[in-house]
């Protein structure tokens, strides 16, 4: 999605937006633009079409000071690409300028209102529209921004995070909030606002979370809230320290984010377990806020979420069925929220997401939550929207992740998924105590053996070249395998957009096995002892079909004479086999991403956040 920010202060502004600017680049890139001021002079609007590096060149033409300003880099959902569409807009008097993300969906009936009085539009944006409204009512009932903002946005529906300047407010920026994500900060003669956390840590690590239509104002060095009457809500507003260095959101001296975040996976899961194991090695989930009671009732767990955290969920449903031996469903986020599903009362709602901000996720959320079902957030982002109204929260540890495709995050999703599944089956006595400590000590060695596959990368580069000219690519599994070929196929098509499908091995005879011919190549993985047999078999099929096969599969196992490549993982406990064998799937992606000369942070048409539906 797009990306805002916002700045006050005694700085000057075009660096800080600027440099804002570049940390949310992931959430939208085809054009961008910023409006900067210096006290009462105008504001000044550049723009530029394409990459942020556009209008850097454009802006540092630039020979002014400037004290405020607002910044935009978009991902096009109303209009085309091009400049006219990029933010920031303004009214036809520059009376008010501003920038926005998210979708207004009533925009055409307000439009029609709007040219019922006169108002014309240059663009074919939602924002615009929202822009203008916003003049109409500061100009009709002259009560100043507040009044005008809270006018608009109850007439406005969809998504929205706005940040806005008024001609006759200098040093001042607004802001508003229903549905997009957007926080804001200050400093002793600075303030903030962006749509994500990185944009402002080089400043400060200390954010205020904006609610749902609640607005407020940037002014040097203060931050004002209010509610929908109007009314200063500041004194009620919770101050989150974000426990992230300044630095980790910077590339480190990587080329690219996603190696950086490969890399970086096994301090991230290092991190993650030790926020749940306590100092006598034992799990704890009810310092989070779940109590025992309410487990020993519990005889259902649903899984919803999006995407990588979907597949997370996937290998989850596996390892709490198998540790804990409670039923769980697994269903996509997106489309839970439009089923009459009768949930069950003793259950618990699990839903995972990197950012918190997953609109669909948030939804089948509040959906869970309005039928009475407890709700248990794992989440990578303190204080995001989802984490804000779940009843349990139970954090990853993998830092900021910035490009679009998961990684690390994935496989911190996968660990606490694994310690709650243990603490589950321990607190209802599912398992002994021997082999809750035994378990214990199989998760602790995760970040190293995750390390030694990391390691292991040469081959797998040297097996990218082979993939670089695919157009279909296959991945089949059985169990926690296939769990992990929907992650690999998606790691694999969102970066390289190569037509990659997972497909579970058995059904492979129901249908699919008619698409493999020379050329198509099948990657199998086979990491699980108990179905191995099974999978080779479908591998042989395959092979015998003049597909080409690579089987991934666990150091010792005898793959050889069903596969043309090999790539070998260390030997792990099958239940956990997901976090090392995502491990070379996700650098084939990269490496066939770049052997193709593409962005793997910056893939076409995807955002790293989606906060619309
Ligand atoms: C994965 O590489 C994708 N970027 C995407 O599928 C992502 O996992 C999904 O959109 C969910 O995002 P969330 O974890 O922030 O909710």
């Amino acid at each position: 999605m797009c990306g805002i920010v916002g700045y006050v202060g005694k700085n000057d502004a075009k660096p800080i937006l600027l440099n804002g600017l570049k940390k949310l680049e992931y959430r939208g890139y085809d054009s961008a633009g910023i409006a900067i001021r210096n006290n009462l002079e105008l504001p000044v609007i550049v723009k530029a079409e394409g990459k942020l590096v556009n209008l850097v060149e454009k802006t540092n033409k630039l020979n002014i000071f400037t004290t405020s300003g607002v910044g935009h880099s978009r991902w096009a959902t109303h209009g085309k690409s091009n400049e006219t569409n990029a933010h920031p807009h303004h009214s036809d008097d520059y009376n008010v300028i501003g920038v926005h993300n998210g979708i207004i969906e009533n925009y055409q009936e307000l439009k029609d209102k709007l040219t019922n009085k006169k108002y014309k539009f240059y663009s074919e944006t939602d924002t615009e529209v929202m822009i203008k409204l916003i003049d109409y009512y500061y100009k009709k009932y002259k009560l100043g921004p507040i009044d005008a903002i809270n006018k608009a946005i109850v007439r406005a529906r969809g998504s929205y995070a706005l940040a806005l300047m008024f001609k006759d407010y200098p040093n001042q920026v607004w802001f508003a909030k229903n549905g997009s994500p957007l926080i804001v900060a200050k400093s002793d003669d600075s303030a903030y606002l962006a749509s994500d956390v990185p944009a402002i840590l080089n400043y400060t690590n200390k954010v205020y979370y904006v609610n749902d239509l609640e607005c407020g104002v940037l002014e040097a060095g203060k931050v004002t809230f209010y509610d929908l009457n109007g009314d200063d809500i500041t004194d009620k507003k919770e101050l989150v320290t974000i426990d992230w260095k300044a630095d980790s959101a910077d590339l480190g001296g990587f080329e690219y984010y996603m190696d950086k975040e490969i890399a970086e996976q096994p301090e991230a899961i290092q991190n993650t377990i030790n926020a749940y194991l306590t100092a006598e090695n034992k799990l704890d989930f009810h310092s989070i806020g779940i109590k025992q009671e309410y487990l020993n009732d519990l005889d259902e767990i649903y899984i919803f979420a999006c995407g990588s955290a979907y597949h997370a969920g996937i290998v989850a449903q596996h390892v709490i069925e198998d540790l804990a031996g409670v039923n769980v469903r697994v269903e996509l986020a997106s489309e839970f929220k439009y089923r009459n599903y009768k949930m069950n009362p003793k259950s618990l709602a699990i839903v995972i997401s990197q950012s918190g901000e997953t609109k669909d996720t948030y939804e089948a959320m509040l959906k869970a939550k309005a039928n009475g079902i407890k709700t248990l957030a794992i989440c990578n982002v303190k204080g995001s929207t989802i984490t804000r109204d779940a009843d349990f929260n139970a954090y990853t540890y993998a830092g900021p992740e910035i490009a679009v495709a998961t990684t690390k995050a994935y496989s911190c999703q996968l660990v606490v998924l694994y310690l709650f599944a243990l603490f589950l089956a321990r607190t209802k006595y599912r398992i002994n105590k021997e082999n809750y400590y035994k378990l214990i000590d199989e998760v602790k060695q995760i970040p190293a053996l995750v390390k030694e596959t990391i390691d292991r990368k040469e081959n797998v580069q040297r097996l990218s070249a082979r993939f670089t000219e695919k157009t279909n690519v296959f991945f089949i599994g059985r169990g926690i395998d296939y769990a992990v070929c929907m992650e690999g196929a998606l790691k694999l098509k969102e970066i390289t957009y190569i037509n990659s499908n997972a497909y579970a091995a058995g059904e492979l005879k129901h249908g699919t096995i008619s698409l493999i011919q020379k050329g198509v190549a099948t990657i199998a993985i086979a990491t699980q002892p108990t179905l191995i047999e099974k999978t080779v078999s479908n591998m042989v099929e395959v092979k015998s079909r003049d597909g080409s096969v690579v089987a991934l599969t666990n150091d010792g196992n005898n793959v050889e004479q069903s596969s043309k490549y090999q790539l070998y993982i260390p030997k792990i406990n099958p239940m956990f086999a997901a976090s090392v064998a995502i491990i070379p799937l996700q650098q084939l992606s990269y490496y066939v991403c770049l052997n193709k000369g593409l962005n793997p942070d910056k893939p076409r048409n995807l955002a790293k956040s989606v906060t619309v539906e």
